[in-house]
């Protein structure tokens, strides 16, 4: 081997030492990038979880829509957090949006609830939510009928 044969190869075994660097450098900062892009790594998990994470971050918990609180059908008004803080953890708060009724028996009903159903004690949010149960959900008001006008009457024959 002459000296330029060995230069030649010297040459040859240090580019290939560069190249193998190169490579590893770049493997390495794509996943540096990759994962500062994206810290979940969702590429990766199945298409189902990752569509359902997207509309869990869409869906608002507190959404009002038209003057009603989308996820618990109750009216927004003075008082609508504490409700759906206290009162729809153990049933649904169709139980009280279908409910209508006075002071005394919206403050019977959390007694009840309290004494038997281990309701707990509301503190200073039981007059909010009480206020905001009679503001909102009152007792429907049965009126008369309106009088039947135009109306064709027939003999009932025996
Ligand atoms: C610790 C659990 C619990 C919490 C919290 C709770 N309730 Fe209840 N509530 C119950 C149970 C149990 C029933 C009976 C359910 C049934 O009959 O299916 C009930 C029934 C009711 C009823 C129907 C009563 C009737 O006469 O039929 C209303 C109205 C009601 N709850 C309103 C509320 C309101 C308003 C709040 C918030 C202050 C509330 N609940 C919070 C447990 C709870």
């Amino acid at each position: 081997m002459n000296e330029q044969e060995k230069f030649r190869k010297t040459v040859k075994e240090v580019h290939r030492i560069l190249m193998i660097v190169l490579v590893f450098v770049g493997v390495i900062t794509s996943l540096m990038v990759y994962i500062v892009v994206d810290p979940g790594l969702s590429l990766f998990k199945s298409k189902e979880k990752s569509d359902y994470a997207v509309v869990e971050e869409v869906v608002d918990e507190d959404l009002i829509v038209d003057g009603i609180h989308v996820r618990t059908g109750l009216i927004e008004a003075e008082g609508l957090m504490e409700v759906v803080n206290n009162c729809t953890n153990c049933h649904s708060a169709k139980l009280v949006t279908q409910n209508r009724m006075n002071k005394e028996r919206w403050e019977a009903t959390i007694d009840w609830m309290q004494a038997t159903q281990n309701l707990w004690d509301l503190g200073r949010n039981e007059e909010i939510i009480i206020n905001y149960l009679v503001t909102n959900y009152p007792p429907v008001k049965v009126g008369r009928r309106a009088t039947l006008t135009g109306i064709e009457w027939y003999e009932l024959k025996k």
